[in-house]
């Protein structure tokens, strides 16, 4: 039942606090070994995180037993829901015929095909385990590829945490000025700066960015503007690369390239593409790949080429999800399903809004929400977030650390987990049942907020 929240923003942490006592006595053992007592920036919730116990479908379970309409989708990586039968089948066959060989194997190849099947990008293709490994290789490939250095790249887009794409306008502590200096900081969807920089300098490599705006979409991305990156990277001889790490297999089956028409020179793959167990790829054309052949002869042996190596890549556990998440998607309407699931939800949270007459706007696209919290309280509509009207830092990260931690606390307490951009991520399993709740749920959020007087 959901839980009616008459208390201050205060309160209401403190309530979900009480409702949760079994996370506080982890997040206590978890902060004697981690920093902040978490294992990702993104788990971060005071007064503790949730700690999840087990998970199906599209719901998950906390460790005092309470249910959940989960939006986190394994950080996206979920779209077939938690526990797809067929592919938790396939990792469990492969689970007892070994999980690592140490050689070259079978899934591997046919984990590439159907990669190569569905992605309009993918001539050839390189495991890696996690996205940020597939962006750090595919960049150092665009460099060899070119024999050019910088990086173009937008504020506010997500490539990972390597060192070459973990910052903003701030570079945080750790990272090399000299590693810094070699990206080029572009405002998203300014293609009047992309070809003034293109045009004014003739070192950059590549330019990536995630192809439907930043966080999937909390910036939001048109594809005039992809047509446009198209034609400038052609006409400079620079590396495009679609960072689909979450829209690939997602967006479409063959990510935002098929759905836009766009095809650029590489793509980053993750999430999706293992089913949800570790694995990546960076994928494209393939004389760019000829940087990294490795022909064992003496000469290849001396001659420099694009090093990567990694102990869990095309891990055979990882290749036989994929196979069956990919399988799954091409013969299904799941990213299909998933994003008309998306739209309802929106609409149906705009409708609480609407009816609560509060300033909020809940917009995206395909299978992602994002909740804008309207800090000057404009009277904004996805129609305008679309047309521009709304400044990039508002949309990302516009939102105070206290609202998000309400609005994440709230939510829980009435049975929805949403990430803290403050949005989520659906799947191709939620269904009638995870919209009526979730829609009920954002409402006793806005009752609870309104009587508390902190909305
Ligand atoms: C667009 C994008 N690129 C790269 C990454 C990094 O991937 P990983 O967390 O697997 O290193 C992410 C992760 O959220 C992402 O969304």
């Amino acid at each position: 039942m959901p839980t009616v929240l008459s208390q201050s923003g205060t309160s209401i942490l403190k309530a979900y606090a009480e409702a949760t006592p079994g996370s506080a006595r982890l997040f206590a053992r978890a902060s004697e070994s981690f920093p902040s007592g978490i294992t990702h920036v993104g788990r971060f919730l005071r007064p503790h995180p949730v700690y999840v116990d087990r998970a199906a479908g599209p719901r998950k379970w906390d460790v005092d037993g309470r249910e959940y309409v989960d939006y986190f989708g394994g950080h996206g990586a979920l779209l077939l829901g938690h526990g797809h039968p067929e592919v938790t089948a396939a990792a469990s066959r492969q689970l007892s015929r070994g999980v690592h060989y140490g050689a070259s194997h079978e899934l591997e190849v046919e984990w590439a095909e159907l990669i190569r099947e569905l992605i309009p990008s993918a001539q050839k293709v390189r495991f890696t385990v996690t996205g940020t490994e597939a962006t750090h290789l595919g960049l150092r490939l665009a460099r060899a590829y070119t024999g050019k250095q910088k990086l173009l790249r937008f504020t506010g887009h997500f490539h990972g945490w390597h060192d070459h794409v973990a910052f903003g306008d701030v570079v945080p502590p750790g990272i090399l000025p000299g590693v810094a200096e070699g990206s080029v900081l572009c405002p998203p969807n300014d293609i009047a700066r992309v070809r003034e920089v293109c045009a004014s300098r003739d070192d950059i490599a590549a330019i990536i960015l995630e192809p439907t705006g930043a966080t999937f979409g909390q910036i939001p991305c048109s594809g005039e503007f992809l047509h446009q990156l198209r034609a400038v990277a052609d006409e400079h001889r620079i590396v495009l690369i679609f960072d689909e790490v979450i829209t690939g297999f997602r967006v479409s089956p063959g990510g935002a390239q098929a759905h836009y028409g766009v095809t650029p020179d590489m793509s980053t793959l993750a999430k999706v593409i293992a089913g949800g167990y570790p694995g990546a790829a960076v994928v494209g054309r393939r004389e760019i790949f000829e940087a990294m052949d490795y022909r064992g002869d003496s000469a290849a042996l001396q001659s420099p080429r694009v090093a990567h190596q990694g102990t869990y890549n095309a891990g055979p556990v990882s290749a036989a999800a994929g196979i069956a998440t990919l399988r799954a998607i091409r013969d299904t309407d799941a990213c299909a399903r998933a994003n008309a699931t998306t739209d309802r939800i929106r609409r149906e949270l705009n409708e609480v809004c609407r009816r609560r007459s509060i300033p909020w706007c809940v917009y995206g696209e395909f299978s992602g929400f994002h909740i804008f919290t309207n800090p000057d309280r404009a009277s904004i509509t996805p129609a305008d977030i679309y047309a521009g009207k709304v400044a990039p830092a508002k949309l990302k990260g516009g939102t105070t650390l206290n609202l998000l931690q309400i609005i994440r606390a709230g939510l829980l307490l009435n049975g929805v987990d949403v990430a803290g951009w403050p949005g989520g991520v659906v799947s191709a399993v939620h269904g009638d049942a995870e919209v009526e709740a979730t829609a009920l749920a954002f409402d006793q959020l806005v009752t609870g907020m309104l009587e508390a007087g902190c909305l």
